[in-house]
């Protein structure tokens, strides 16, 4: 294992420790000395690129309403930490404009492109790497292959990850490879709980990086590095930059 490396991607932030998505979180992996975060983008009703996971703001903040239904300053009144610790009530959605002004040069992005019906926000996103400067310094994904497709014909220079959309129980297809050859995408995602060594030869072999998420625990997260793959997004990069320390793996 010797001089290994292994990509440890902060998933939406060190978000074991902080409210995920949020500068706190980013702060935390910066931190921890990470220097991969991974975040979920989504457009506001008036067309600005802003983080969070999922398609309302219900769940991580104290608001009520559909991401694409509101604006960014009825965004920005939010309360998006209260719901993780009453420590994080100052932390207010960012838009990915303030990440990449914070972090860029410092941090490498995984950008997920994670609304459903989004045309044109893979190809917005592609536009604010390329304003930066930082194509060699990001990877779009999604689990939509439409939107790694749209990233990959608008920024062919920008690297491209597809999330197997595979659920859990799900069987592994082969097929899966294949289409992701044909796209011509970087790296093909599949949870953690699928991975095998054969699987991760398999696409290795076929030229594709395999970097794996749903790590939800040590068990997981250890064997998804003994199956090779290239990286993971996990909840507690502090525990996956130890376990690559001890194990002879190169730490940047
Ligand atoms: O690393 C990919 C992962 O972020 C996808 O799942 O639900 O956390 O966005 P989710
Ligand atoms: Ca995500």
């Amino acid at each position: 294992m010797s001089g290994k490396r292994l990509i440890n991607i902060a998933h939406r932030g060190a978000s074991s420790y902080a409210p995920e998505n949020t500068l706190s979180s980013f702060d935390l992996a910066l931190d921890m000395g990470i220097k991969d975060i991974e975040l979920d983008v989504h457009f506001t009703k008036d067309h600005h690129i802003v983080v969070i996971h999922d398609d309302t703001v219900n769940r991580t903040t104290n608001g009520i309403c559909y991401v694409s239904e509101m604006t960014l300053d009825q965004l920005k009144k939010l309360d998006a930490g209260s719901w993780f610790g009453k420590d994080f009530a100052d932390q207010r959605i960012s838009t990915l404009t303030e990440i990449l002004d914070k972090y860029c040069g410092q941090l490498n992005f995984h950008i997920e492109i994670k609304a459903r019906n989004v045309p044109g926000l893979a190809s917005e996103t592609c536009d604010m790497v390329k304003k930066y400067g930082i194509e060699n310094d990001v990877v779009i994904t999604s689990f939509w292959k439409e939107w790694v497709e749209e990233t990959k014909s608008y920024s062919p220079e920008i690297k491209t990850g597809w999330l197997v959309p595979l659920g859990p129980g799900s069987q592994w297809n082969d097929r899966l490879v294949d289409e992701a050859i044909e796209a011509e995408f970087n790296q093909l995602c599949p949870r953690a709980e699928l991975i095998t060594p054969t699987l991760v030869n398999k696409i290795k072999n076929r030229g594709l990086e395999v970097r794996c998420h749903g790590v939800f625990d040590e068990d997981l997260m250890i064997k998804a590095v003994e199956c090779g793959v290239d990286g993971m997004t996990i909840n507690f990069p502090d525990k996956l930059r130890d376990y690559l320390s001890e194990n002879g793996y190169l730490i940047d």
